[in-house]
């Protein structure tokens, strides 16, 4: 693998987020894949501000979402989701990690193409299951059995996130690997110099 120097890194992180304008860089993806994780770290490497838009809809509701699913329903919390990331999206540049649902309202859809650069986190089953059964709060998946919930939330899914303008595999790797692949699909992307191939990224045409 080349090597590169620090300063090449450097050179390439701060050409990353000028190129990336007022864009926000929106990781979509199922639960479990490390949106959070994954975005806070990438956020910290660009130095970038980090959002979740679950934490802002949170702060918004001033309920947590288990409460808002239960007490308002999950039509409620769409509504509230769509509202909340397109007025996120007004604030980039910034990483901006979105909850699993999000990608699916056509109108996010649309406002993440016009202000932001989407990355999907892909992750097979056995990778999304061993995270999730890590916590609970998660209401979708407390609906039925976890795993066949999710299996079917993969087949709804995951055509839809494959309109993301980047893929990256989250595998079973240290966040930072991942963090290092989305990097590089990003300078690709962007057309950024110093972009080494990104094995674990798969990239869909320039913009
Ligand atoms: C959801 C994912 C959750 C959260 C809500 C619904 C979904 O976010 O927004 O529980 O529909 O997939 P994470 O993907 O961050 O867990």
């Amino acid at each position: 693998m080349a090597e590169h120097s620090k300063d090449d890194r450097d050179r390439r992180l701060a050409e990353i987020r000028q190129s990336l304008g007022a864009r926000s860089i929106v990781l979509i993806g199922l639960m479990g894949a490390g949106k959070t994780a994954v975005g806070r770290r990438l956020a910290n490497r660009l130095d970038l501000p980090f959002i979740d838009a679950d934490t802002e809809i949170e702060l918004a509701a001033g309920q947590s979402i288990k409460e808002i699913f239960a007490e308002h329903g999950e039509d409620y919390f769409r509504e509230g989701e769509r509202k909340v990331i397109a007025r996120l999206l007004e604030g980039g540049p910034q990483v901006l990690a979105t909850g699993g649902g999000a990608y699916m309202n056509p109108q996010t859809r649309d406002a993440i193409k016009a202000h932001g650069l989407s990355v999907w986190l892909k992750a097979d089953l056995r990778v999304l299951m061993k995270r999730v059964q890590r916590r609970d709060h998660r209401p979708l998946l407390a609906t039925g059995d976890p795993e066949t919930v999710m299996r079917k939330l993969m087949a709804e899914r995951n055509p839809v996130y494959a309109e993301a303008d980047i893929t990256v595999e989250s595998r079973e790797v240290p966040h930072d690997v991942i963090v290092g692949a989305v990097i590089d699909a990003l300078a690709a992307k962007l057309g950024c110099m110093t972009a080494k191939s990104a094995p674990a990224a798969r990239r869909k045409g320039g913009r």
